[in-house]
């Protein structure tokens, strides 16, 4: 079921509990979040970078395929169609493609512009009745060529970006895209606590999941944290797993070299992580 993203986010809240955002490349990668959440009876949130979304020929097709996606595999989980990270013309092009959620990544922004934007934003979503995402303090690594420094977001200002109505809220809390460098200092605690006491019931959003160690996940959830979003860890799960089937020379094997023999590992691998995750996350059963 295509759904915008608020209801499961404020069950989530509620139910002290994170939903995850599994981003996705291609038809292998959706088919695999879709069917472990529905396996896993989760809510889940695909999410899509404007770098993935063009890679998949535009918005419209992404779409069109998860809909019909849905309806084929017969998934009855709450799924949300996400942009992740979007510029304000990306945002535009998802909601023309039907998206039930985006996110606005305003942060490279002097704040009074991310509020402007996000205000514009925040009314088209309303009337569409889809969700909507902003970001407050960037998140540090590199993703599709968003590069953050991973900065710790200042709490007044996320209370402003709250106030505008947005229905969850990326701040950056020290978390990075990728994999965490070895003299990580972790999440800042500190940050969440006093974002969490300024925005009230507010979704919390928390990117960088790949990596952040299990208690400090748990941790976060029960600082306010609603939704959890994972990227690397799937792409190197996929990898690995298809590195060894190639490895052991099994796409020399028979008919080992068809795409549906040669991507199976990866996408079990993909389904293997995302249970994993949904399972740290609090949500399995929660759909
Ligand atoms: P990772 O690639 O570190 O899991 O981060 C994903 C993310 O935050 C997407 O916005």
């Amino acid at each position: 079921m295509l759904v915008s993203a608020k209801e499961m986010l404020e069950k989530a809240v509620a139910g002290h509990y994170a939903v995850g955002q599994f981003n996705i490349n291609n038809l292998e990668w959706t088919k695999a979040v879709l069917l472990t959440a529905e396996e896993c009876k989760s809510p889940v949130i695909l999410g899509v970078s404007e770098g993935a979304g063009k890679y998949m020929t535009g918005f419209k097709t992404v779409q069109a395929m998860v809909k019909e996606m849905i309806d084929g595999l017969g998934i009855t989980i709450p799924v949300a169609t996400h942009l992740d990270h979007g510029s304000y013309e990306g945002c535009l092009k998802c909601i023309d493609a039907g998206f039930t959620s985006i996110m606005f990544d305003g942060s490279k922004y002097p704040i009074e512009e991310n509020v402007a934007k996000t205000k514009e934003l925040i009314a088209i979503c309303k009337e569409k009745g889809m969700s909507i995402e902003a970001e407050v303090g960037a998140i540090g690594g590199e993703e599709d060529g968003v590069i953050g420094q991973g900065e710790c977001a200042d709490p007044q200002e996320c209370k402003m970006i709250a106030d505008l109505g947005v229905d969850m809220l990326a701040a950056g809390i020290g978390n990075i895209h990728g994999k965490y460098p070895e003299n990580w200092a972790g999440l800042s605690f500190e940050t969440l606590d006093a974002i969490q006491q300024l925005t009230g019931k507010m979704p919390l959003v928390l990117h960088g999941g790949t990596g952040i160690p299990d208690d400090m996940v748990k941790k976060a959830i029960d600082l306010g944290v609603a939704k959890i979003n994972v990227n690397t860890d799937c792409q190197l799960s996929f990898a690995d797993a298809t590195r060894k089937y190639i490895e052991a020379g099994k796409d020399l094997e028979g008919k080992g070299y068809d795409p549906r023999k040669l991507l199976k590992p990866g996408t079990d691998a993909i389904m293997q992580t995302v249970k994993e995750k949904m399972e740290l996350f609090g949500s399995v059963g929660k759909a």
